[in-house]
């Protein structure tokens, strides 16, 4: 602590650092470099409603969406930091149909790659409801001093270094692993810093549950059996079960690791193999909440276990309190 009583995010960070002996501050560096991408990102978004940043900036990504111009400039400011942070030789984004090699001489020595959704939940921007941006960081598997390839992004979430998410909502946070525990930082805007507000996030168990039930009829038969399971009343009404979904990943997960619940998008007619991409939605989440003590899972096994086949691979996703995530794959394999 500071002379404040204060805890600020690279504060911490380098204390930190002790947990691996050995550490040179490569890791340290990157993570302070998404901490100030994420206040840059922060302020546009704070401005949304006053200037002319609204709307869509009239593109259509590899996913087939509209992206918004917060969209596109949330991606150039994070992949504008981690090159110049030096650390990081790749970034994979939802923003771009291909990875983005980093090859100026510093980045080409770099040891870490990034995989990353800028803006998450971006149809909520117009609305003023909590957006966030997600990020999942690797060890690369191609030699330093070399241009990484697809295959140093396709590893498991199993081998991830770090994850976390920045959550824009009525203060703006930073939640972050580094398999070591989950903690979280609040922007005080008075100082322009991150600051220790939540040391040590366990997920409590859940009775909320998450899930867009609009596609109820598309939804596979164990997960229709689930939600109507959490909304029985039973004789002795004491099943506790209530419903809470916004319809931004990053908020819907960040209010269920706080509270206990679960998040679910399982796979629709439209989206067969679920909505949510594996390598820079799924799994930071994974991580984050198997360190907070929950699970995540596709249903039928480990998120994190699962070697990814694409870039931008989507899965169905189940994720939260242990409790509520053993009974979905329970309702899932009966
Ligand atoms: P993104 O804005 O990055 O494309 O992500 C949107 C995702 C996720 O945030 C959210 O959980 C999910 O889409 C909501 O989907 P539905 O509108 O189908 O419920
Ligand atoms: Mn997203
Ligand atoms: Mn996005």
């Amino acid at each position: 602590m500071n002379s404040y009583n204060l805890t600020t995010l690279i504060e911490f960070i380098i204390a930190k650092q002790a947990d691996f002996p050995g550490a040179k501050g490569e890791l340290s560096r990157l993570l302070y470099s998404i901490g100030v991408a994420a206040k840059m990102i922060n302020k546009k978004v704070n401005k949304a409603g006053l200037v002319d940043i609204l709307g869509t900036a009239g593109n259509i990504n590899i996913q087939g969406e509209e992206q918004k111009k917060l969209d596109v400039f949330a991606d150039q400011q994070l992949i504008g930091s981690l090159k110049a942070s030096g650390e990081v030789c790749g970034v994979a984004s939802e923003e771009n149909d291909e990875i983005v090699v980093f090859d100026h001489e510093m980045s080409k020595d770099a040891k870490y790659l990034v995989c990353m959704d800028p803006l998450d939940g971006s149809s909520n921007i117009d609305v003023n409801v909590s957006i966030g941006t997600i990020f999942s960081i690797y060890r690369r598997l191609s030699p330093r001093g070399t241009k990484p390839g697809l295959e140093d992004f396709l590893q498991e979430g199993s081998k991830q270094i770090a994850a976390g998410y920045i959550i824009y909502g009525s203060s703006t946070m930073l939640v972050y692993t580094t398999g070591k525990g989950v903690n979280g930082f609040t922007l005080d805007p008075s100082l322009g810093e991150f600051c220790l507000s939540h040391e040590h996030i366990q997920t409590p168990p859940g009775s909320m549950y998450s899930i867009n039930e609009g596609n109820y009829l598309a939804f596979p038969e164990g997960i229709k059996r689930f939600i109507k399971y959490c909304q029985d009343v039973d004789p002795a009404n004491k099943r506790p079960y209530t419903s809470r979904y916004i319809g931004s990943l990053v908020a819907d997960f960040h209010r269920n690791l706080l509270k206990g619940g679960i998040f679910l998008y399982p796979q629709t007619h439209k989206n067969p193999e679920g909505k949510l991409r594996l390598l820079y939605e799924c799994n930071p989440m994974a991580f984050l909440a198997e360190q907070a003590g929950g699970k995540a899972s596709h249903g039928n096994g480990r998120i994190m276990d699962i070697v990814p086949g694409s870039l931008h691979q989507r899965i169905p996703f189940y994720t939260g309190s242990t409790n509520m995530v053993d009974k979905v794959e329970e309702f899932l394999m009966a």
